[in-house]
């Protein structure tokens, strides 16, 4: 059987204040990814023939953040049911339903927009109401009023409702579908009488009702439908994804020492039998191989790290960091932008960037990659099996060839040969004897001064 059309109208012009924020609420991120993306992506399962966003200010933010998404104006946020009218105006050659959502409620679950549908697919439907039983009674949402046998008879507003109607439990989520038939003559009808003077997409019940259609409620739980509103709900939102990302990597085979500890992007890819140890935060685009470990306090972004390899703890890798198999990075080492042959070492304190370092090559502590001059940024190659000795500084553009020497404390600025031995440093030179004559030189002075007092 054929679907009926759907277009998903996604409201997001509410000005959201209690953010306080020049950022627009719904490209705030979650796991590094703004939460309005979490929705489009679900939205997208549904195979709408339309997706609409209804904005208000900060329309060109949105624009730029994500592009190839169909918005709408509503200049004055004059409710959810004029919202939601403003878009069903602008798609006036689309024949199907319209499943509204918000945009601050990102994690709606793919399972319940289809519960949803499926409740849509009965001829006698005019709305399916998606409802929810929250934990605490003391709460802003609409209340279901329902009529003896069940039904919905209407929503009333929290403001609007009497203390008796505020005690009901079950509640308006706020989204809604809409059976495309009857939804623009039914939103044209809509009024502004209310406690809030705006026009309400709740009032719409009562005139499915009198047309004659149920509306049936799908229910959900309300952790599922968390609303997004302030810092507070920001930070709530991503501690119940870290939740379910941990829980996700423990049960494709990652070990985690302590997994409240690791901070997982949304899109952290990642192998079996790796272990993590403590507080390792993953920022976006990185991907983890089989058998690598990442140990305590280390921060990695946008890089690759490859089977085996080991890395900090207290290491930091940076976007294009891509660390070869076996490789190991070591305490208080950054990387970006290099590529980390196999087994290469860079245990102790380094920075490595824009770089290309060979197979089994050991960058020794404190070495430095010296790859910006204030205005551009050079690279380095390092052959495979060199040795560079601690406390070098390689001034880019530069290349150490394969299999060479470079001593410590080395600053070496022109090529390496394979095989060479690079010393770059001043010329060691001792004097016999000098330090016991000095010492006795200036003890001998302190004391003759001291007399003098
Ligand atoms: C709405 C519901 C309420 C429900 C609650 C759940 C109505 C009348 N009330 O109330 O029953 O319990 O959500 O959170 O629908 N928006 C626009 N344009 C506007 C007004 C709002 O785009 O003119 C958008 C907002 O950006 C937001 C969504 O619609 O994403 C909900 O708006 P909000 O003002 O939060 O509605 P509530 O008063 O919370
Ligand atoms: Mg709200």
């Amino acid at each position: 059987m054929s679907r009926t059309p759907l277009a998903a109208i996604i409201l997001a012009a509410g000005k959201g204040t209690r953010m306080k924020s020049q950022l627009h609420k719904v490209l705030h991120p979650v796991g590094g990814k703004p939460m309005i993306s979490y929705l489009l992506d679900t939205v997208e399962h549904l195979s709408p023939e339309k997706t609409i966003l209804v904005v208000g200010a900060g329309k060109e933010q949105l624009q730029q953040a994500i592009p190839g998404v169909e918005f709408i104006e509503q200049t004055e946020q004059l409710g959810t049911g004029h919202a939601a009218k403003v878009a069903v105006d602008a798609l006036d050659d689309f024949t199907g339903d319209y499943i509204i959502l918000f945009g601050d409620v990102p994690f709606t679950p793919r399972s319940v927009m289809e519960e949803m549908i499926a409740a849509s697919e009965d001829a006698n439907t005019g709305i399916v109401v998606l409802g929810l039983r929250p934990e605490d009674s003391n709460h802003w949402y609409g209340r279901f009023i329902q009529g003896p046998d069940g039904s919905l008879e209407r929503i009333v507003e929290y403001k609007d409702a009497t203390p008796e109607e505020r005690a009901i439990r079950l509640s308006n989520s706020g989204i809604m579908l809409l059976k495309g038939s009857h939804a623009k003559s039914w939103l044209d009808q809509l009024g502004c009488d209310n406690a809030a003077e705006e026009y309400y997409l709740t009032d719409l019940i009562e005139l499915a009702r009198a047309d004659g259609f149920s509306v049936p409620i799908v229910e959900a739980d309300e952790a599922d439908l968390l609303g997004i509103n302030s810092r507070a709900d920001l930070a709530a939102a991503e501690a119940a994804r870290q939740k379910i990302w941990r829980a996700e990597a423990l049960d494709a085979g990652v070990t985690m020492i302590d997994p409240a500890t690791v901070y997982f992007s949304h899109d952290t890819q990642l192998g079996q039998d790796i272990t993590l140890e403590p507080n390792v935060f993953f920022g976006p685009s990185v991907t983890l191989d089989d058998y690598v470990t990442i140990k305590a306090n280390s921060h990695i972004e946008g890089a690759h790290v490859r089977a085996g390899a080991v890395v900090g703890p207290f290491a930091r890798l940076r976007p294009g960091a891509d660390i070869g198999k076996g490789a190991k990075v070591g305490n208080f080492v950054e990387m970006k932008n290099t590529n980390f042959g196999a087994g290469a070492k860079a245990s102790h304190l380094s920075y490595i960037g824009d770089a290309v370092v060979g197979a089994g090559a050991n960058i020794g502590a404190g070495t430095i990659t010296c790859n910006y001059d204030g205005f551009l940024k050079y690279k380095t190659t390092i052959g495979a099996g060199a040795f560079i000795g601690s406390n070098s500084a390689l001034v880019a553009p530069v290349s150490i060839g394969e299999g060479a020497i470079v001593g410590a404390g080395s600053v070496i600025t022109k090529n390496v040969d394979d095989n060479a031995l690079a010393v770059a440093r001043g010329k060691q030179r001792d004097v016999a004897g000098f330090a016991a004559k000095f010492r006795d030189e200036k003890a001998a002075l302190k004391a003759k001064n001291k007399s003098k007092k």
